[in-house]
């Protein structure tokens, strides 16, 4: 069996932790006849550096055709000054765009060893476990115009438009009501319909779709109010689903909850196709580049490994196997290495590649076990 991989680890620490993968791949090659095929390409300001894009078409095309992407992390003040058009971030979007990945799942799970680590007191965190459903190709992101205009009289006008269709809030509401069923079975939407026209159709639409899962309990937040009971009372939620600005504001606040934003894993997931069921998939964590810890060797790597889970789990199936490194995670944490980001007293500071080296250990013993 032959499974197809595409590694992108772009700039800054993205690079250092995707390192941490690779090895995990190898072992599973090695160990568990896995099959993996490994391609790599560049991404960010690594691309824009070789090729004047943040992505090149070549690297695209690899992106359509592998069975998944992993990607690291994007951006840095060397490309500060770059067009608009140019810079990094542009890259990320391109993919998530072009491979119409626009089912952003952001997990936010507290491990119980880290319920220190948190911002929040430990009982308002000790066993959390929800998942952000990020819509990732629509809203403000996308939506046309989207410019700044000069208005000719000293000003200018800087424009965004946040646009929503039915099919695209239908889609991403089955998504969180599908993922509901395997969890708590509770699902709460997240717009803001008492200022926004696009909000009031996605609280519509979310509202009609779930006529569909009676099964699933359904209720509304508007959204600076959900942000607020995040840190409120977080455990309130299993399934929050939610539009691409709220849910990239939202999914940052769930990761401190969680103790640093170096824990948590993204999948951003495509339509099945119908007639092979594959569906197109990349893996990122939620961090990006970190500049300020960037080639220092002590990022924090288990957002990355977190996301290689998922890729196992949602991409291949290999549900033991995500198990089994999820399980090697919460085993490392507990024997108390930490990271600096996620450090604390009474247990051993380490690097990336110590950290990365005990995750794999451990893993290396699930798998034979
Ligand atoms: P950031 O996530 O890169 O960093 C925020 C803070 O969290 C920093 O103090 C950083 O050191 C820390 N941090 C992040 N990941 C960590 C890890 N794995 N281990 C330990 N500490 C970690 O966000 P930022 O500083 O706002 O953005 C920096 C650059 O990254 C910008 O160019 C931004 O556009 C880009 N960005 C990219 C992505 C992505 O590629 N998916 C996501 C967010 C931001
Ligand atoms: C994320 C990031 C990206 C986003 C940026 C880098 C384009 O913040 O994945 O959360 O805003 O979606
Ligand atoms: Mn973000």
């Amino acid at each position: 069996m032959s499974r197809s991989l595409l590694l992108l680890p772009g700039d800054g620490i993205g690079p250092e932790t995707m390192a941490e993968v690779e090895a995990l791949i190898d072992l599973l090659n090695r160990e568990a006849g896995a099959g993996f095929t490994v391609e790599r390409g560049l991404v960010g300001g690594a691309a824009l550096d070789a090729h004047g894009l943040p992505i090149s078409e070549a690297d695209m095309a690899k992106a359509l055709a592998a069975d998944a992407v992993l990607f690291g992390a994007v951006g840095g003040p060397q490309w500060d000054g770059v067009p608009y058009e140019k810079r990094p971030e542009a890259g990320l979007l391109r993919l998530r765009k072009d491979l119409e990945l626009f089912a952003n799942l952001r997990p936010a799970i507290c491990y119980p060893a880290l319920a220190e680590a948190s911002s929040l007191k430990r009982e308002l965190v000790d066993g959390l476990d929800i998942l952000i459903v990020r819509e990732l190709t629509g809203g403000v992101y996308f939506g046309e115009p989207k410019e700044i205009l000069d208005l000719g009289n000293g000003q200018k006008r800087g424009i965004d438009t946040q646009v929503y269709d039915t099919f695209e809030i239908e889609r991403i509401a089955r998504v969180a009501f599908e993922l509901a069923r395997t969890r708590r079975g509770r699902v709460t939407s997240m717009e803001k319909r008492n200022v926004m026209k696009s909000g009031v159709l996605w609280n519509e639409v979310v509202t009609q779709t779930g006529r569909d899962y009676p099964d699933v309990a359904l209720d509304h937040m508007l959204a600076d109010a959900g942000g607020m009971q995040l840190v409120r009372a977080p455990k309130q939620f299993d399934v929050i689903v939610t539009d691409n600005l709220f849910g990239d504001m939202l999914s940052d606040i769930a990761a401190m909850l969680t103790g640093s934003l170096g824990m948590l894993p993204s999948a951003s997931l495509g339509r099945p196709d119908e007639t092979t069921g594959r569906r197109r998939a990349m893996y990122e964590p939620v961090h990006g580049s970190a500049p300020d810890i960037a080639g220092k060797g002590i990022a924090n790597p288990i957002a990355m490994i977190a996301s290689f889970a998922m890729c196992l789990r949602y991409s291949f199936a290999m549900i033991r196997e995500a198990e089994a490194l999820e399980a090697a995670v919460a085993e490392v944490l507990e024997s108390g290495t930490r990271t600096g980001d996620i450090m604390a007293p009474g247990c051993r500071q380490v690097g990336t590649t110590e950290m990365g080296a005990a995750v794999l250990k451990a893993f290396e013993a699930k798998l034979a076990g």
